[in-house]
């Protein structure tokens, strides 16, 4: 899978004076159906959260509040995002490692997921995603 498969996504955003309203559906903003939700929060600003990919994995990640900044690497080039806008999320693609830190400002980091928690779709070992991703 290559880096361009992964997108920012603009989610629409409803505006009036009692604030801001965000959403998404699934198949119309984001390419797959949601089966799960979590969350990230009260990350301290030293620390690196993510370092895998997953084979089969679909996802979009907001920074629902403050800043986070990640990572992405297909196995051949890697590219920096900095999300800080909760109507705007990145679609990460199967087989992406991603790298998420510096999170700031009370960061909160939601993401939408294309499948349930299991832990045999990850690949947690950097030298395995390469052989992997580049299909040795
Ligand atoms: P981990 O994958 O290490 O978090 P991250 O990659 O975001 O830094 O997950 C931390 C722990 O939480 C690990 O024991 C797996 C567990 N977990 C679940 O039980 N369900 C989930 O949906 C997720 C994402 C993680």
């Amino acid at each position: 899978m290559s880096l361009q498969n992964c997108r920012l996504v603009s989610l629409p955003k409803i505006t009036d004076g009692r604030g801001n309203l965000a959403f998404l559906e699934s198949y119309n903003h984001i390419p797959f159906q949601i089966e799960r939700v979590y969350y990230l929060y009260d990350v301290p600003l030293q620390t690196i959260r993510g370092e895998h990919a997953h084979f089969e994995l679909e996802q979009l990640i907001i920074a629902c509040s403050g800043s986070i900044d990640i990572t992405l690497d297909d196995g051949y080039t890697s590219k920096k995002y900095t999300l800080n806008d909760p109507c705007c999320g990145l679609y990460v693609a199967p087989l992406i490692w991603r790298r998420l830190e510096n999170f700031k400002n009370r960061a909160v980091c939601l993401v939408m997921a294309s499948k349930k928690y299991q832990e045999s779709d990850y690949i947690r070992n950097y030298t395995d995603f390469i052989r992997v991703a580049r299909n040795k």
